[in-house]
């Protein structure tokens, strides 16, 4: 007798054992330590970068990518986390470089962390806004994503918006879209600055102070060192029969529910604007539009 195979239980069997491959990709198949590996450590399936008083730690991609979206699931330093930064960002080098930075600011015990955001294009930064969160981000895992495409760079938080930086060249303003940026993230000590404006110092009493990571996810146009800028360029864009989904029409705005999303974070949860910092900023940055 002839083993009849259902398509349908085939492409079911599919699906999960493909939803299970793209979700347990192995840290090392996309990052690597950055600095000082022996502070790099994982135990089980969680990666665990360390912050002592002889060092901080950090990993970044094995590759660099040009669009798409990152996402990393993070616990943050728990208890005492005063002094200490532990940033999650995407970067290209050289002095002409974009960034884009989540950068998690702890606090003394019992105190809330704060999520500081940045966008650097062609070098050019000062672009801070600070958040709270509507967690304590030290207690469980929580996803960060950046979306980035022609048209928006997109800081998310469990899949909420927290922060949007559109494409504004038709005002003159530059955008990021001509450099391949790597995934990288680090923890070091900042007391000079991150916590209650430096006024709280680390302490070292309480190394090591740990950070956690899993879930870790590059879904991008990747662009090995070997191409050229021309050669990305062409690869990563979506011509013809290539599509990347980063390029779909409906990716080149929040949708509806995001917007108020991002609405409700900003009315509730906005700690700091540089949109709205008048003596940091006497003349209106142009990308600023909307929020004086
Ligand atoms: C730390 O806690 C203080 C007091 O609640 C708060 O004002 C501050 O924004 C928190 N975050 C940082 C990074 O200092």
């Amino acid at each position: 007798m002839k083993m009849e195979i259902n398509p349908l239980l085939m492409s079911l069997m599919c699906m999960s054992i493909c939803v299970s491959l793209v979700s347990s990709v192995r840290f090392d198949e996309l990052f690597q330590p950055s600095w000082a590996s022996d502070h790099v450590v994982f135990e089980g399936e969680v990666l665990k970068l360390k912050l002592d008083s002889y060092s901080g730690s950090g990993f970044e991609s094995k590759s660099k990518y040009l669009f798409g979206r990152t996402t990393v699931q993070i616990k943050l330093v728990q208890g005492d986390s005063a002094g200490t930064v532990t940033a999650f960002y995407m970067s290209s080098d050289g002095p002409k470089h974009h960034e884009f930075d989540f950068e998690f600011l702890g606090n003394t015990t019992g105190e809330p962390y704060s999520v500081q955001t940045n966008v650097y294009v062609n070098g050019v930064g000062n672009r801070e806004e600070r958040l709270s969160l509507w967690f304590d981000p030290s207690q469980d895992f929580h996803a960060y994503s950046i979306l980035w495409n022609q048209h928006q760079v997109v800081f998310m938080v469990d899949q909420t918006p927290i922060r949007v930086f559109s494409n504004k060249e038709h005002k003159g303003v530059a955008y990021p879209k001509d450099q391949p940026m790597g995934v990288y993230s680090s923890i070091w000590n900042a007391d000079d600055w991150a916590t209650q404006g430096g006024r709280v110092k680390t302490n070292w009493a309480h190394a090591p102070f740990v950070a956690s990571y899993k879930g870790f996810e590059i879904d991008g146009c990747d662009c090995p060192v070997t191409t050229t800028a021309v050669e990305n360029a062409v690869k990563c864009s979506s011509t013809g029969e290539r599509k990347y989904w980063w390029d779909e029409p409906m990716m080149s705005e929040l949708s509806l529910h995001q917007s108020h999303q991002l609405m409700w974070v900003r009315a509730n949860h906005m700690i700091y604007d540089y949109c709205t910092d008048v003596s940091r900023f006497p003349v209106f940055p142009v990308e600023c539009d909307h929020r004086r």
